[in-house]
């Protein structure tokens, strides 16, 4: 594995920097905090962590709205701090990804504070200004993605500008030359500084349609769902030109060694396998946030393997996400004991993983009262639970007030379990899920079938997932139940087989009459490969 690059090989873990660790008791995680966790992170046994963003910002999105890309907010620490955060984790060989927020800038940025001042600012054309209609409407129907429309009218000129999401994030207008060169610029800076890459945010929808025509209306469109469903993202997302910009993003990595472009990208698999890029030249990780929304059965997620894989463009790598920022946790939305099958899966399969915060803790769906809420997609659209706090709660340390997170009192809730999920306790249980996700990680580690190996799906039956990871000599077989009953396993003489990894800890050997216990998992290292 020694020719693999680290971000073909690593594990990526996604740390919401807000809720990570608090060392200066104003119940908001910060830098230093994360520094003084990676002991654990090294001990877990991650590669790499891609930190949400730390810049200075309003926070009106909590980061995705930034107002300074060369600086960190005075929440979060300082360039010093930063600094010393990069060292201390490429001390340990954990490198350090960033979150770059290209789409737009807070409304408090100083190129839209110029570009809002007048007409005929020099950066007026940085953003996306429109006259409205002649009875005073938006310039079109486009709507934001966190409800209402996506255009807000400004008294002071007249016009309207757009936003993809909060009026306080208004879009950077991405066919505009001196916004590419500055926005390469911001790259440029973090890889100066060590960055070891960058994750995208929203980058399919970098470039809006020319002409703004109106989307077309979603027949399929429920009143449960979010408003922006109304119509079909045809003139607002994946425009061809977009393909340029990643393009252009990946070129400035590449005067670097070894960084990485990951980029964040809702599409269906066939759209989502384009931002490969021309002879591989754009993101070498678009987010394949497949798993988050297909069915948690054997069949749709055997069936979403193969299709991913055998749409992948040649020599593109795969990657898979579990769970991240936005979106229910894991344990949430498949269970406690789905969770462990889950880590298997994602640990297992072929391709880059990327871990969410607090999945190693099988944190679940933690409940956010209402005068607790904090997420302003929540307060636009209350009630249809798109709120995304829920799956970004205080991280747990320990059974201490706050589950360690914090000596103040933390921005949103700490989960309740805190005190028997949290490292400390979980640290100490070889069967406990966290004891899981570390034996996965070093077993990853030391097999290459897992790591470089080819895949094979070996079939689906009743609940069962069988697939086959394979490298030389090398070849592992993962049997997943996705079940709470019992289920055979496909016809395999297990004979001479080590059991590498096991969601029920107690399995101690095979037989050729073994069944899949309910939710349970197995990573077998078989000794014979089969003709
Ligand atoms: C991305 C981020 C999300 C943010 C949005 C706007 O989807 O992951 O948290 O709200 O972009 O920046």
């Amino acid at each position: 594995m020694a020719n693999f690059v680290w971000w073909k090989h690593g594990v990526v873990y996604q740390i919401y920097p807000r809720s990570f660790q608090d060392t200066d008791g104003d119940g908001v995680g910060d830098l230093k905090g994360i520094g003084e966790r990676l002991a654990y992170l090294e001990w877990l046994g991650v590669d790499a962590i891609w930190i949400s963003p730390i810049y200075p910002s309003p926070m009106a999105d909590f980061g995705y709205d930034v107002s300074d890309y060369c600086n960190i907010d005075p929440l979060f620490g300082s360039l010093e701090e930063f600094d010393r955060l990069v060292a201390g984790a490429h001390a340990r060989k954990i490198k350090v990804v960033l979150d770059f927020v290209p789409n737009h800038t807070s409304e408090r940025h100083p190129w839209f504070l110029e570009s809002r001042a007048s007409r005929i600012n020099p950066k007026r054309d940085w953003y996306i200004w429109r006259d409205g209609g002649p009875d005073g409407s938006p310039p079109n129907n486009w709507l934001s993605q966190f409800g209402g429309p996506a255009w807000t009218r400004e008294a002071r000129t007249g016009q309207y500008y757009l936003h993809s999401f909060l009026p306080e994030q208004p879009d950077l207008n991405w066919r505009n030359p001196a916004v590419r060169t500055a926005m390469y610029d911001v790259l440029r800076f973090w890889l100066d500084r060590g960055v070891d890459g960058f994750r995208v945010d929203v980058i399919w929808l970098l470039i809006k349609d020319a002409a703004l025509r109106d989307n077309p209306p979603n027949p399929n469109y429920r009143p449960n769902e979010a408003g922006i469903h109304r119509f079909m993202q045809v003139y607002t997302a994946d425009q061809p030109e977009t393909h340029e910009v990643v393009a252009e993003m990946r070129f400035v990595l590449d005067q670097y060694d070894e960084r990485v472009l990951i980029g964040e990208i809702y599409l269906p698999i066939e759209r989502l396998v384009t931002y490969y890029g021309q002879d591989l030249r754009g993101a070498q990780l678009p987010f394949n946030f497949q798993l988050l929304h297909t069915a948690w059965t054997a069949a749709a997620v055997g069936k979403l393997v193969t299709d991913y894989e055998g749409a992948l463009p040649p020599g593109g790598w795969p990657n898979w996400v579990l769970g991240n920022h936005d979106q229910p946790r894991i344990a949430a939305r498949v269970g406690e004991a789905q969770a462990r099958v889950a880590a298997m899966l994602l640990l297992t399969l072929r391709g880059t993983p990327t871990m969410y915060y607090g999945d190693e803790l099988g944190i679940g769906r933690v409940a956010i009262p209402h005068e607790a809420v904090k997420d302003a997609w929540e307060k636009n659209e209350p009630g249809l639970g798109l709120g995304r706090d829920p799956s970004r709660t205080p991280f747990q340390w320990d059974a201490t007030s706050n589950a360690g997170f914090s000596s103040g009192t933390p921005w949103l809730p700490v989960d309740p379990s805190f005190k028997s999920h949290n490292v400390k306790v979980l640290r100490a249980d070889p069967a406990s899920i966290l004891s899981l996700y570390r034996d996965l990680l070093s077993i990853r580690r030391k097999h290459p079938a897992l790591v470089s190996g080819t895949f094979r799906l070996q079939g689906t039956e009743g609940n069962a997932l069988v697939f086959e990871r394979k490298a030389e000599s090398e070849r592992i077989v993962v049997c997943l139940n996705f079940g709470d009953t019992e289920q055979p396993l496909p016809v395999e003489d297990f004979g001479r087989s080590v059991i590498l990894a096991s969601t029920h800890p107690d399995r101690a050997s095979l037989d050729p009459k073994t069944v899949l216990r309910p939710n349970e998992g197995l990573t077998i290292l078989t000794t014979a490969l089969p003709s």
